[in-house]
Parts: C-alpha cells; sequence; structure tokens
C-alpha cells in the first residue's frame, strides 16, 4: 500500500519537487504549509506535472493542535520537515522568529509524531552548520560551528534530534545537509519564487536574465578563489529531492540516526556561474563587482562520499542542466507563480 508522508513546507521551493518526486514514486504526500513563503497556484502546477492534486492541509507547525487534528484524520508513515525560514540576514535582525519557526515548529511537530507514534523523520539542515572550519572541503565530520542565526536555529534542532535518537532509539531520523539547491523541474512549471529582491545568487542571476533586475552585484573578486570569486557546491533540486527518496529507503530499514551531506563535491565560481547561465539563455547577465558580503566564506563545497555509501546517491545534474532548467521556469514565469 502507498505510504502516507507528511511533507511540513511542502508549497515551498524544495518541498514542490520533493512532493512532485514522491508522487512519481508512488508515496502519497500530504503537504502541510502555512503559506508565509509560498502560494496557492503551486498545487496547480503540481497537478499539472503528476495528473495527482496532492492533498493538503493549512496550518502552521509552531500549532500543536492543527498538528494533532492533522496526525487524527490521516495515518502518517514519515514526516519530511521543510517549513522554516532561511534568509540569514532576516535571522540576524529577528532571531526570535527564526528560533520560533525553526527550533519550536520542529519541537511541536516531533512532540505530536511521539504522540501519535509516528517515528520516521527527515530534517532540512543545511551546510551553514559548519561556519568556516579553515578549509574547504567539508564531510560530515567537519566541526559544527554556524555563524550565523539561521544556521545557530538549524544545529539546535540537530542537537534536539541527536538528544531525542539518544533518548528514544525507536527513531529513524535523517538529518540532510543542503549544499547549494538550484534549479527546478524540467517541466519550468514549478520552481523557485523568492520574495522581493533575491538573496542568492541562482535566483538573482535568472532576475536579471529575464530583464527583471539590472545587473547582478557580485560580491568580491578578491578571494583566493580561481577567479576571485566566491565558490560554491550548486545542487540541482530534483538531485536534492531525490537523495531524500533515498532516505527513506534506508529509514525504512529500521530505527537509526543518520547525517548526511547532499552536495556535488565540485564548486562553480560566481563568473562561472554566470558565464553558464548566459550560455544556457541566450541572455546576457550584466554584473558589477562590489565589496564582498559580511560573512561569506570564499569556497566550500561538500565531499559527497558518504551520501553514496549510506543512501547509495549521487547528484546526476551537473551546471549546465541547473542553469537550462532555472532558465527554463523564469522564462515561462517572469513574475513567479500567479496569484
Ligand atoms: P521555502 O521558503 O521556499 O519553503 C518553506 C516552506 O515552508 C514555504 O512554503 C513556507 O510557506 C512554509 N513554512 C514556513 N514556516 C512554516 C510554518 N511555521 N508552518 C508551516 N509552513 C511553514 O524554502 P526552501 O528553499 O524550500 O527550503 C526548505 C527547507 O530547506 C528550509 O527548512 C530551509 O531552511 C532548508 N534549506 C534550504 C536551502 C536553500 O538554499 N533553499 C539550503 C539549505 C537548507
Ligand atoms: N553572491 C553574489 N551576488 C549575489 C548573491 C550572492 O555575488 O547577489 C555570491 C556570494 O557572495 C557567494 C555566492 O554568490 O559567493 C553564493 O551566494 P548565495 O547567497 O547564493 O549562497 P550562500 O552559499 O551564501 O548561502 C546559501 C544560503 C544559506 C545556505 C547555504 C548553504 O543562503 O541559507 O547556501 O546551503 F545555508
Amino acid at each position: 500500500m502507498s505510504q502516507n508522508i507528511l511533507v511540513t513546507g511542502g508549497t515551498g521551493y524544495i518541498g514542490s519537487h520533493m512532493v512532485v518526486r514522491l508522487i512519481e514514486s508512488g508515496y502519497t504526500p500530504i503537504i502541510f504549509d502555512n503559506f508565509s513563503n509560498s502560494k496557492p497556484a503551486v498545487l496547480d502546477r503540481i497537478e499539472q506535472i503528476t495528473g495527482v492534486r496532492p492533498l493538503l492541509v493549512k496550518g502552521d507547525i509552531r500549532n500543536e493542535q492543527e498538528l494533532e487534528n492533522l496526525f487524527r484524520n490521516h495515518q502518517i508513515d514519515a514526516v519530511i520537515n521543510f517549513a522554516g525560514k532561511k534568509a540569514v540576514g532576516e535571522s540576524e535582525t529577528d532571531p526570535l522568529l527564526y528560533f520560533s519557526y525553526n527550533v519550536e515548529g520542529t519541537i511541536v511537530l516531533l512532540r505530536v509524531m511521539k504522540k501519535f507514534n509516528v517515528k520516521k523523520f527527515v530534517f532540512s539542515s543545511s551546510a551553514t552548520v559548519y561556519g568556516d572550519p579553515g578549509y574547504d572541503e567539508f564531510n560530515e565530520e567537519t566541526p559544527l560551528a554556524p555563524i550565523n542565526n539561521y544556521g545557530l536555529s538549524k544545529w539546535m534542532i540537530e542537537e534536539v534530534l541527536r538528544k531525542l535518537y539518544k533518548a528514544e532509539p525507536d527513531w529513524s531520523i535523517a538529518i540532510l545537509r543542503y549544499f547549494n539547491p538550484v534549479g527546478a523541474h524540467e517541466s519550468g512549471l514549478i520552481g523557485e519564487d523568492p520574495n522581493g529582491i533575491p538573496n542568492n545568487l541562482m535566483p538573482f542571476i535568472s532576475q536579471v536574465a529575464v530583464g527583471k533586475r539590472a545587473h547582478l552585484n557580485v560580491f568580491g573578486n578578491d578571494y583566493p578563489t580561481r577567479d576571485g570569486t566566491g565558490c560554491r557546491d550548486y545542487i540541482h533540486v530534483m538531485d536534492l529531492v531525490e537523495g531524500h527518496l533515498n532516505a527513506l529507503d534506508v529509514l525504512s530499514k529500521g530505527p537509526q540516526l543518520l547525517t548526511v551531506n547532499l552536495g556535488t563535491g565540485g564548486s562553480t565560481s560566481v563568473l562561472e556561474l554566470i558565464k553558464a547561465f548566459e550560455k544556457a539563455s541566450g541572455k546576457k547577465v550584466p554584473y558589477q563587482i562590489c565589496p564582498r558580503r559580511a560573512g561569506d566564506k570564499a569556497a566550500y563545497w561538500t565531499n559527497p562520499s558518504l551520501a553514496k555509501t549510506l543512501l547509495g546517491w549521487t547528484a546526476k545534474r551537473d551546471i549546465e542542466t541547473m542553469c537550462k532548467d532555472t532558465w527554463n521556469w523564469q522564462s515561462k514565469n517572469p513574475q513567479g507563480y500567479p496569484d
């Protein structure tokens, strides 16, 4: 029988791609989202891609009553928790908001899961938990030292999960630390639709290419990297969500706590990404060199070997595909999702 997977934040960027792949893989996703950073139109698009309209329950993971109603009304086999806030700058100006949405929200969710005896949990963590260890190739043993409140909120949830598993080893938990998710579903029907001015490089580049913004600011060209600009391990969102499917398979083998980095193992500089995007889109991406952005590390990427060993997963899609799929989404939806 098809397993019911609760996808919190399932109308968001990564969550919507996850929901598509879950449906295509024979699961029944149930979305729980408060639409604080997404739009209901995503559901039409998921239906267009898969032929299935996923069940949506509107609510907030910090609301215990809403979650209890959800678990009472639906039999849930596992939970993937994407719900949360992710803007580094905002986490510095409003830390309570981040600790509430991310940490408190996840604790409430875990408490309700426990109450209903659902103990399979996949958590969206981030490479930001590592901070700057003084080298560039991170693995899962790299010390955890987040340098902003967003990263700290992810580290705090990870700690909660480690303590929970220690006390109650009948849980099956996967902590997945994402590097830099980019790209979109190949249909161009779903993709990243940031609110306001994008914080991150790829959505900014694609908005410049589509004419929504005049130029890109390149934050620093004096880093000790091959061309002086920052280097990151960009990972296609479809590869990323496929890693979650592998994690679900592994978790179904029995209680365990897995902690795995999800990235490609390669790195791309800002200037390299601009070039690749120009090629994929046929559009010029004007840019100007600006001072470094506070808190940025010059370069980092993951050593992807543990993901291969533990999950049997490696990223398949290259930078050209990431740019092509981002452009397909952006050019078909220059204003993002309709209201
Ligand atoms: P997103 O903002 O597009 O999606 C998050 C979704 O959760 C949105 O639909 C939002 O409406 C919903 N949501 C937020 N708070 C909620 C709450 N309290 N209750 C119910 N729903 C709520 O973000 P995303 O890029 O899809 O990221 C998903 C997860 O992955 C986040 O936890 C994020 O921190 C993590 N992550 C993202 C990146 C990235 O670069 N995109 C990198 C590392 C980790
Ligand atoms: N950059 C620019 N101009 C921009 C935006 C970014 O030059 O307008 C540069 C940055 O300086 C950096 C690179 O592009 O060198 C990538 O920056 P992003 O903001 O796209 O990504 P980060 O690696 O800084 O951080 C992102 C998310 C974090 C997440 C982290 C790891 O913002 O939340 O990836 O997953 F935790």
